[in-house]
This record gives C-alpha cells, structure tokens and sequence, in this order.
C-alpha cells in the first residue's frame, strides 16, 4: 500500500442527506461478502452481484474524492479508469481495455493468490514493458468520467453501442464495486440504469459549504495576510475543486511576487481565473442541453447563482451567452462594495 493518508468520508463536504445516501449504499457493500461469500449465495446467483453507484453532478463537487472515501472506508483500493484509458485507436481496443480491467478487479477480489495468477497470465510485451499491476488489495473500479459508456446504445451507434455491450456484459458477472461518475447526466443506457444500485447527485456547495472547504484547506502554518477574510471568499460561487484550484493558485501567487503574507488579492485573483473556468463549464452546458431560458433577474445575488447552479444541474435551466457578463458584473459589484 501506498502511504498516502486516508480520505475520510466526513472530509467530503456534502449535505447530510446526500452522506446517508452514501452510508446506505455502503452499508450495501459492507455486506456484500457475508452475502454472497460467507452464506453462499454467489453459488446460486452467478450474474448480477456487483453493486454499483452513479455520482452525477457539475465538476469539482467531489464525486471522485467521495470514490476514494469510500474504498479508504472500505478498505478496497480505488483503481481509476478514465477515458484516456480506454480510448484506442485499434479496433476493438477499448473492449479490450474494458474486459481487462474487470478480469483484474475480479482477480483482487479473490484475493492474492487469484491476483497473482492474472498477473502472470497478461501477455508480456518484450518491446516495452509494462510494469505489472501489484496487489494492493480488493479492487474499487471507478469509471471516472468515462460519460460515453453510460449513453442509451440506441442514440450513440455501432463504435461506442459496442463498448457499452462489453461494458454491461462485464458487470453482468462482476462481483465487486464499481462507481461511475459523470459531470452530465444524459439519457442513460437502460440496461445500466437498471443495473445502477443508487444514483447520487452532488450539489453545488452552498456558501456555508464553501466557507468550510475554504477553512480545511488553509493549513494552519500558511501565513496568511490579516484581510484574508473566509466569509467573503466563501461568497465566490465556486465548487469545491475551484476552491482547491484558488488556495493553491493564490498561494502561488504570493511565492512567486516574494510576498512574506498571502493576501486577499492574491486569492481573489485566483478565484477570478475559476470563475471562468466554471463559466466555461456551464456555457458549454447550456449547448449540450436544450433548457429554459434563464432570467437576468436570478444572476443579479449571490443567492440566485446558486438557485442558477442548481437549476442547471438538475437540467432545468439555460445558460446564455450573457452569463459571463453578468457574472462579471455581479461580482464587480462585490468587490466595489468592499
Ligand atoms: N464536497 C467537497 N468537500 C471537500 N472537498 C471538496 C469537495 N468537492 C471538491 N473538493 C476538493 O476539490 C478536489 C476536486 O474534487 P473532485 O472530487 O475531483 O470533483 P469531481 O470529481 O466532482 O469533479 C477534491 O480533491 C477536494 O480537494
Ligand atoms: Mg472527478
């Protein structure tokens, strides 16, 4: 194992609700064994055991800091497929891929010895090596925004109908975790969505959320300026992976112009740069999605971005192309009233 620090599941800043959502479906998994081991029924039912979880929500609400919570809780080991590991250019590859990442999770789930006979029966490539998966325990299989194995078959083709196939026939006989997760929730495929044991939305944090991401992620030994005021960085709409993105940009900022102290402009001006990045998110949102029409009324507060952030990722709301703007204005206003 690694000596990584374990992610607890109450550093996942989330509204209680949603953490006994999540505490359900653990309690799912924590009986899986006893279940299906221990009591025997794996004998009986050979297809269909695998338990699965669909985390949907805009980007940098913590769905995938949740997947390592949770195999930390668990103690599985989180193994991370993201499309790049999929893509290929071969034909058939990502069929490939797909399948041998399931044959080696089923493989750490049968323990070390099951493990080790995988590894030694992977095809060695004399030309360049591969480094050979180690056993660090049972296997957490997260698909990581791997959005296009999620889609309804029908609508997306023959190429990527394939890779679903595979997909939904390998945690068919799956018997471990897998949890997918997705920053948009289109229509999904309806063989999946049957298969999904729960499906979990993460919301956008709302300003005590924020104020209390922003306190974990100031360690105690960063000299911050006196006007470094969490309250009022907490009044940046900003999801909890643009709050990380700010604290480390607005402490680099200070290293880099040889401040002794960073200030509040040096996070403001990081939290400037994610404004955008969301910004770009949601416009590009708004063209994947046919919504209603958003008001300019709603983006005029700090109260109505979050009704607006929450409108869009229930689907329900448009973002036009004035959005930058107004939110630009919005938050001029702030920083003028300072
Ligand atoms: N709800 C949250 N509570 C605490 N930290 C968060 C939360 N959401 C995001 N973060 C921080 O942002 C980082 C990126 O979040 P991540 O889990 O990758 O978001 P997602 O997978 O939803 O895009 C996390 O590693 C964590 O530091
Ligand atoms: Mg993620």
């Amino acid at each position: 194992m690694t000596g990584r620090p374990k992610v607890a599941l109450s550093s996942v800043v989330i509204k209680e609700e949603k953490m006994e959502q999540v505490k359900a479906a653990i309690s799912q998994l924590q009986y899986q064994d006893l279940i299906f081991k221990d009591w025997g029924f794996e004998e009986v039912f050979e297809k269909g055991t695998a338990v699965s979880l669909l985390f949907y929500g805009i980007p940098g609400t913590g769905k995938t800091l949740m997947a390592q919570a949770i195999a930390d809780h668990l103690g599985y080991a989180l193994k991370v497929v993201g499309t790049a590991e999929i893509e290929s250019s071969e034909p058939g590859g990502a069929e490939r891929t797909i399948k041998k990442v399931f044959a080696e999770a089923n493989a750490s789930i049968g323990g070390p010895t099951e493990f080790n006979k995988f590894v030694s029966s992977l095809p060695k490539n004399p030309i360049m090596p591969q480094p050979l998966p180690q056993y660090e325990g049972p296997e957490l299989l997260c698909f990581d925004e791997c959005d296009s194995l999620l889609y309804d078959r029908n609508a997306v083709g023959v190429i990527l109908g394939a890779q679903i196939n595979t997909l939904l026939s390998e945690l068919e006989r799956f018997k471990g975790v897998v949890i997918f997760t997705t920053n948009r929730l289109g229509k999904l495929d309806p063989a999946l969505e049957r298969r999904i044991t729960a499906k979990i939305e993460f919301d956008f944090p709302d300003k005590n959320q924020r104020a209390l991401i922003w306190r974990r992620m100031l360690p105690a030994k960063a000299p911050l300026a006196k006007d470094v005021d969490i309250e009022k960085l907490a009044e940046y709409p900003l999801a909890g992976g643009n709050i990380k993105n700010a604290v480390l940009n607005g402490a680099r900022e200070a290293a880099y112009t040889k401040k002794t102290e960073i200030s509040m402009a040096c996070f403001v001006k990081a939290i400037e740069k994610e404004v955008e990045s969301l910004n770009q998110f949601l416009s590009a949102y708004e063209q994947s999605n046919k919504l209603n029409r958003l008001n300019k009324q709603e983006l005029s507060n700090e109260d109505g971005m979050l009704k607006v952030a929450d409108r869009v990722a229930n689907k329900e709301a448009q973002i036009s192309g004035e959005m930058v703007k107004l939110m630009k204005s919005w938050k001029g206003e702030k920083d003028g009233s300072r």
